[in-house]
C-alpha cells in the first residue's frame, strides 16, 4: 500500500496531459478512437510508474516510434502459435521478412535508455532507498547485490510492467467507459455519488487512491465492466499436478496443461444470476457473502499462484482517472446503437469505441491548469 500510495504522482501527471488533450479535443468536436487514446494514456502511465517517463504518446497524440503497432503485430503472432505451435517456424520467418520489428525496438531502446540514464546518475536518493519509481527499486536492489539481482534482471523488470500493464489497463479503462456510454443510468448513479463525496469534503482533485476506495458505486461500476470484458481472451493455462486431478467430473493426467477462459467463467449463470451477459453494476453492492460468492469467480486478474502482480497498480490507476473523465467530459458514442467490435489476440482489444467529447463544466479549471 505505502509504495502504491507513492505511485500515484505518476499517474496523475498523466491524468493531467490526457485532460488537457481531451479539451482540445473538445472544442473542435472531432471523433475520437477513444480505445486508442486510453491505450496512449496507459502506455504513458506504465512508462512513468517504471521508468519514470512517459513514452510520449499523450503528447505527440500519435503511436511514437510505432511501438504500439509493432506490438499489436507481435500480439496477433503469438496468440496464434500459442494456439497452433506447429505453424511457429513458418509465421516466424514470414514475421522476419514482413512485419515492422523496429517497434518493438523502440519500446526495448527507450527502456534501454532509461536504465542507463538512471545508472549514470548517482546523485537521485531515489535509487539507494527505492522510493521512486520501479526502476529506483530495481536499482536499488541491484547495487545491494548485482550478482543476485544482475543487470538483466533490471531489464527484465522493466519491461515486462510495460509488456503486462499497458494494454491490459487501457482494455479495461475502455471498458468502464464505454460502458458507462451504454447505460447513462449507471453513469448519473456515479456522478451523483461523486458530487455528494465532493459536497462533503471527500473526494480531491484529482481523486486519490483511497478516495476512490470509498466511493461503492465507482468500484462496483469498475468490478462490473472488468467482468463483462475481461482484457485477457484465453484460457490461463494451468499443468496438472502429480497424481493428475479430477476437475468438474473429468480426470486430466499430470502433465495435461487445463485452463478456464475468463470470457466463458464471467458468463457462468449460476454464480452471477441469468442476467450474467448484463453490464449492471448493482449485482456487486449486495451483501459479504453472496460478493465473495461471485468474486470467487471473478478471474480478470486470474487466480492462485500466478495470479497477476500488478492488480493493485491498475485498480489504482483506473479508481482515479474515472471520476476525472466522467466529472470533467460527457462522452457521446458516434454509433450509439451498434455492438462493440472487439478483437482477440489474447488480449481482447475494442476496435469500434468512437465517441465525441465535450466539456461538462467549461469554467472549471482542469487538474492540469490548477
Ligand atoms: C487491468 C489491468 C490488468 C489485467 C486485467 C491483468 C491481467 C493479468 C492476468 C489475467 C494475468 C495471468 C494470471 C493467471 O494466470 O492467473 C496477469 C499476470 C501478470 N500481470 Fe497483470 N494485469 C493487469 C495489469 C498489470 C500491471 C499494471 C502489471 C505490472 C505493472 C502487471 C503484471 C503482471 C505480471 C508480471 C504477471 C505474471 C505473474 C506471474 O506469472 O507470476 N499486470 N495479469
Amino acid at each position: 500500500m505505502t509504495s502504491l500510495l507513492r505511485m500515484e504522482k505518476y499517474v496523475d501527471d498523466c491524468s493531467a496531459v490526457f485532460v488537457q488533450k481531451l479539451r482540445e479535443f473538445g472544442k473542435t468536436h472531432e471523433t475520437l478512437n477513444m480505445a486508442r487514446w486510453l491505450q496512449f494514456y496507459a502506455f504513458d502511465v506504465v512508462g512513468e510508474l517504471t521508468v519514470g517517463k512517459r513514452f510520449g504518446f499523450l503528447d505527440e497524440g500519435k503511436d511514437v516510434g510505432g511501438i504500439i503497432s509493432a506490438i499489436d503485430t507481435y500480439l496477433a503472432y503469438t496468440a496464434n502459435v500459442g494456439v497452433y505451435s506447429e505453424w511457429h517456424p513458418f509465421i516466424s520467418s514470414m514475421m522476419q521478412k514482413l512485419s515492422p520489428r523496429q517497434g518493438r525496438g523502440s519500446m526495448v531502446e527507450f527502456t534501454q535508455a532509461q536504465i542507463d540514464k538512471r545508472k549514470e546518475d548517482e546523485t537521485s536518493p531515489h535509487e539507494l532507498d527505492g522510493t521512486g519509481d520501479f526502476l529506483s527499486i530495481y536499482l536499488a536492489l541491484h547495487k545491494k547485490d548485482p550478482s543476485s539481482f544482475t543487470d538483466q534482471d533490471l531489464f527484465a523488470g522493466c519491461i515486462t510492467n510495460i509488456g503486462a500493464g499497458s494494454d491490459t489497463t487501457s482494455i479495461s479503462l475502455s471498458s468502464v467507459l464505454y460502458n458507462l456510454c451504454k447505460h447513462p443510468e449507471a453513469l448519473q448513479k456515479l456522478r451523483e455519488e461523486l458530487e455528494q463525496k465532493q459536497a462533503n469534503g471527500e473526494l480531491s482533485n484529482p481523486v486519490t487512491f483511497k478516495e476512490s476506495q470509498a466511493c461503492p458505486y465507482l468500484q462496483a461500476v469498475i468490478k462490473e465492466a472488468l467482468r463483462v470484458h475481461p482484457a485477457t481472451g484465453f484460457p490461463l493455462g494451468r499443468v496438472v499436478p502429480k497424481g493428475g486431478a479430477t476437475i468438474a467430473g473429468t480426470f486430466f493426467p499430470e502433465g495435461a496443461i487445463v485452463g478456464i477462459n475468463t470470457w466463458v467463467a464471467h458468463m457462468n449463470v449460476s454464480v452471477f444470476g441469468h442476467d450474467a451477459e448484463l453490464f449492471r453494476p448493482e449485482r456487486w453492492l449486495t451483501d459479504k457473502d453472496n460478493y465473495n460468492r461471485m468474486d470467487r469467480y471473478f478471474f480478470t486478474f486470474g487466480m492462485g499462484s500466478r495470479t497477476c502482480i500488478g492488480k493493485n497498480i491498475s485498480l489504482m490507476e483506473v479508481g482515479k482517472v474515472i471520476p476525472t473523465l466522467v466529472q470533467e467530459f460527457d462522452f457521446e458514442l458516434v454509433n450509439p446503437d451498434a455492438d462493440l467490435k472487439t478483437r482477440n489476440v489474447w488480449f481482447v482489444k475494442q476496435q469500434s469505441f468512437f465517441c465525441k467529447v465535450s466539456e461538462r463544466h467549461s469554467n472549471s479549471q482542469t487538474t492540469a491548469e490548477k
